[in-house]
């Protein structure tokens, strides 16, 4: 049994949650939060090494901890990974669709129509997949709570982020139609906008000169964030303490999306 101190108590004791893109970054940090919480986790991720790598210190805190190894945009990978989940788990209280890239950096006029695509797929498809798959299991349960990793540029333009800023867009759209639709069957469906947040998606845009002091820049908070301040809104929306939020995005971005 694991224990859980008072300050990481956040109701998810006990609770399956399923989160892809947890090898890195903001899902990686999910993954930790929830760990501290006392949740079981189902870690899904392109990336085999990094989910054992992520998974392995929570086991040894006693948690259930699963890794499925697996690409978003492929419906067969997340099908087959949730129904694993299930049969290991035997529930599925809550999922995180958190996969997801930038693309390239340039002008509509001159955005690479197969990067384009690409973005789509992860950050749109994928969240559809996983919705698809995870819905699957929460209707025959009665209940569950969902939340999808969108972005401040799901809220306002970026510009020379045409891709990003459309799929991210239609996250929240997703998120907001889904929520309509199995609300009253006791399926919570939500969205997190994070404004920009260390993790190696930024680090890699920081590596052009100017960019990491013009984010900062935007941010009247005067810092960027970090994925333990993600985690926590997320860990909200998966607990029953937020049982009347639904189809809501969160934003958590240090007001960069103000004005
Ligand atoms: N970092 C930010 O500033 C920021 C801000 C707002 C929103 N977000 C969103 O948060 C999410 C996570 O971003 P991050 O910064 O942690 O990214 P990251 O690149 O640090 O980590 C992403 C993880 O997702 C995995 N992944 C990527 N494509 C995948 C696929 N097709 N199938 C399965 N796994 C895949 C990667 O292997 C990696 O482990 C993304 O949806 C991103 O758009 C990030």
């Amino acid at each position: 049994m694991t224990s859980i101190a008072p300050e990481n108590d956040r109701g998810l004791a006990g609770q399956t949650i399923f989160i892809s893109g947890a090898g890195a970054g903001i899902g990686r940090g999910i993954a930790e939060a929830l760990g501290a919480a006392g949740a079981h986790l189902a870690l899904f991720d392109l990336d085999a090494a990094a989910i054992e790598a992520v998974a392995a210190p929570l086991l040894g805190q006693g948690l259930r901890v699963s890794c499925h190894a697996g690409d978003v945009t492929c419906a067969d990978d997340v099908h087959a990974a949730i129904k694993q989940a299930v049969q290991h788990h035997q529930r599925l209280d809550g999922a995180v669709n958190n996969a997801g890239i930038v693309g390239a950096s340039a002008d509509v006029l001159d955005y690479p129509a197969e990067v384009f695509s690409r973005v789509m797929d992860v950050n749109v498809m994928g969240v559809l997949h996983c919705m698809q798959a995870e819905l699957g299991v929460m209707k025959q349960q009665g209940r569950g709570a969902i939340v999808n990793i969108a972005s401040a540029a799901a809220i306002i333009g970026w510009a020379g982020q045409s891709a990003y800023v459309a799929s991210k867009h239609a996250v929240v759209g997703l998120t907001k139609t889904a929520a309509l639709e199995y609300a009253a069957q006791g399926i919570r469906i939500n969205a997190v906008c994070p404004a920009f947040i260390y993790t190696d998606l930024t680090a890699a845009l920081f590596q052009t000169p100017g960019v990491h002091d013009a984010a900062v820049a935007n941010h009247p908070i005067g810092r960027l964030g970090q994925p333990h301040e993600v985690a926590e809104a997320v860990m909200w929306l998966l607990s029953d303490r937020s049982s009347f939020a639904v189809g809501s995005s969160l934003v958590v971005d240090g007001a960069s999306t103000i004005d």
